[in-house]
């Protein structure tokens, strides 16, 4: 059976996953914290990642799919940057999205995510409109529709429909738009450009000269650091440059738990590559980055590698293909992005040496990049002036490198590995009867706690073997000593958050030297010898 979201939302919530931000003030839209258990779980996703794309990264070998071997380091850059680089990235003209707004309800919507249909009912034709697609979107109409025509349910044949569900964005008539929220027609406003960047000010200079950004992705940081890691590494092209943090989007509106937050980390990867083979090497990270999430054990029937129509792409890029997820808050069949890989060509690199670039023909994408300047022919936005570009020693050739940037979203990326993880069925209980269990399935490198120690009863010397247990793998993992209880209910508190293994001290470990191991997923117990605790706790975790 699908998951239910609100049941993941509440244990997020009772067992220190996630809350949300600023709780006690009555909380702030499209922020969240993550509580003692959530933190633990994030960190292992982007440990995971920075582990397997940055520094177990093996520089000798050539990986299957890859072209050559090639190099990755990381970077951490600042999350306010000079105002200049978000004027050449283009973010600063063009990182919006169209919001309308409705005067009866305060509310805002994002122009595209609001749907509807048109309606004629009593001589009176409206667009009633709703947040919801699907199924449930058109039964919302219907029964909205049926409230402003002061109809009752048996009376729905009377309303006659023109469409199936259509988005906002096809409307060109506000006047006659019932607003998701609203009662009376006309009350949404035309929609507007809404920049998506936070802006505040750095010292004491008012007015825009003041005027920094908070960061809306990381990847711009790692360009414009791209010569630094040259001249201060012996890195050579092909590499990549790894980086992870967070960035802020003023969302119009973030939903679906942290899916879209206004504030979240990203994992970006810069790869700079000789412009010949960079259709190779997007090739190369589009799968890579698919078998990474596939690995850590999301389901392939929920997660599939979407590329993007030719009609969608840049002239400069030779392809972008999204990882995306079947959230269980979206309507059935549909997937949400976990992570994109953009082929980028030279656009980035060009940009911060020339200034703002865009398309010669404005209306079409695959006109080639020149120069954006004002009406008296000077550059608009100007760059750094810096050469950018790359010297191959061996080859003796000087060029602009491409970029394939795989882009991904660590709250995205621990969210869909929640969802997957959340399973219910029924095991046994101490008499034998069957009892209700909630358990998370998650990978053992992303639990975050990796093994609970408990004496099975607090008295006849088991606390004292099971606190050394304890103390030594806590040497090194993230490990959980509980003594309070029955043990039943300690393994259940486990199974609930993930805890791929428990160990308990019983009667027979004062006579033998032995523990039992619990397997979170199969409950299969089996015993091993209180020295060897560790390395069997090592081997499994491995083994996965
Ligand atoms: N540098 C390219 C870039 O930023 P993007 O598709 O806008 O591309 C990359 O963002 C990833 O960042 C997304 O795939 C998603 O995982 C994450 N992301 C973007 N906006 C987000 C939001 N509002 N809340 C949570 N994650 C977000």
């Amino acid at each position: 059976m699908p998951l239910q979201m609100e049941k993941l939302v509440s244990l997020c919530k009772r067992r220190g996953f996630l809350f949300q931000s600023s709780e006690i003030y009555g909380g702030l839209n499209g922020f969240w914290d993550y509580g003692p258990l959530g933190v633990e779980l994030k960190r292992n996703v982007k440990e995971a990642w920075w582990r397997d794309m940055v520094t177990g990264h093996d520089d000798l070998a050539t990986l299957p799919g890859a072209p050559v071997p090639y190099e990755m380091c990381g970077l951490d850059s600042t999350i306010i940057m000079h105002p200049q680089i978000w004027k050449c990235s283009g973010h600063y003209d063009l990182f919006h999205d169209y919001k309308v707004e409705c005067r009866e309800s305060k509310k805002r919507y994002r122009h595209d995510q609001v749907w509807g249909r048109w309606v004629s009912a009593k001589n009176r034709r409206a667009f009633i409109a709703t947040q919801l697609q699907g199924e449930e979107g058109l039964a919302e109409t219907e029964s909205r529709a049926l409230k402003f025509s002061n109809l009752r349910a048996k009376d729905a044949p009377q309303l006659a429909w023109e469409s199936a569900l259509i988005s906002l964005t096809k409307v060109a008539d506000f006047a006659e738009v019932l607003g998701p929220d609203a009662k009376e027609l006309g009350t949404l406003s035309p929609p507007r450009e809404f920049n998506l960047m936070f802006k505040t000010r750095a010292g004491a200079l008012s007015g825009e000269e003041g005027t920094v950004f908070l960061r809306p992705e990381t990847a711009q940081g790692i360009f414009v650091n791209f010569k630094n890691v040259l001249d201060s590494t012996r890195v050579k092209i092909p590499f990549g440059i790894a980086q992870q943090g967070k960035s802020f989007r003023n969302e119009i509106t973030p939903r679906n738990f942290t899916f879209r937050s206004r504030e979240f980390e990203q994992m970006e990867i810069e790869f700079f590559c000789h412009p010949g083979q960079s259709l190779a090497w997007y090739k190369y990270w589009r799968d890579r980055r698919y078998q990474w999430y596939l690995d850590l054990g999301l389901a392939g029937d929920r997660l599939r590698l979407r590329d993007h129509d030719a009609d969608e792409l840049s002239h400069y890029s030779c392809g972008t293909a999204d990882i995306e997820y079947a959230f269980p808050f979206l309507p059935p069949g549909e997937f949400g992005e976990l992570e994109g890989i953009a082929h980028r060509g030279d656009f980035d690199l060009r940009s911060h040496m020339e200034g703002k670039l865009v398309h010669e023909n404005p209306d079409d994408k695959t006109s080639p990049l020149v120069l954006e300047r004002d009406a008296d022919g000077n550059p608009r936005h100007k760059g750094s002036g810096k050469d950018l570009s790359y010297f191959d020693d061996i080859t003796r050739e000087r060029y602009t490198p491409h970029v394939i940037e795989p882009s991904a979203g660590a709250d995205r990326a621990t969210l869909a590995f929640l969802c997957e993880a959340y399973r219910e069925d029924s095991v046994p209980d101490d008499k034998g009867n069957p009892r209700e269990r909630v358990f998370l399935k998650l990978h053992p490198r992303l639990a975050p706690v990796k093994a609970a120690v408990f004496p099975l009863v607090k008295k006849d010397g088991m606390p004292e073997v099971a606190e050394k247990i304890y103390r030594e793998l806590k040497k090194q993992f993230n490990v959980f000593y509980d003594e309070k209880g029955a043990v039943g209910r300690r393994y259940a508190r486990q199974d609930e958050v993930g805890t791929p293994y428990c160990i308990t001290v019983d009667g027979q470990s004062l006579q033998d030297q032995t523990v039992t191991f619990r397997d979170r997923d199969t409950l299969r117990q089996w015993r091993v010898n209180v020295t060897d605790c560790l390395s069997e706790l090592t081997a499994r975790l491995q083994t996965g």
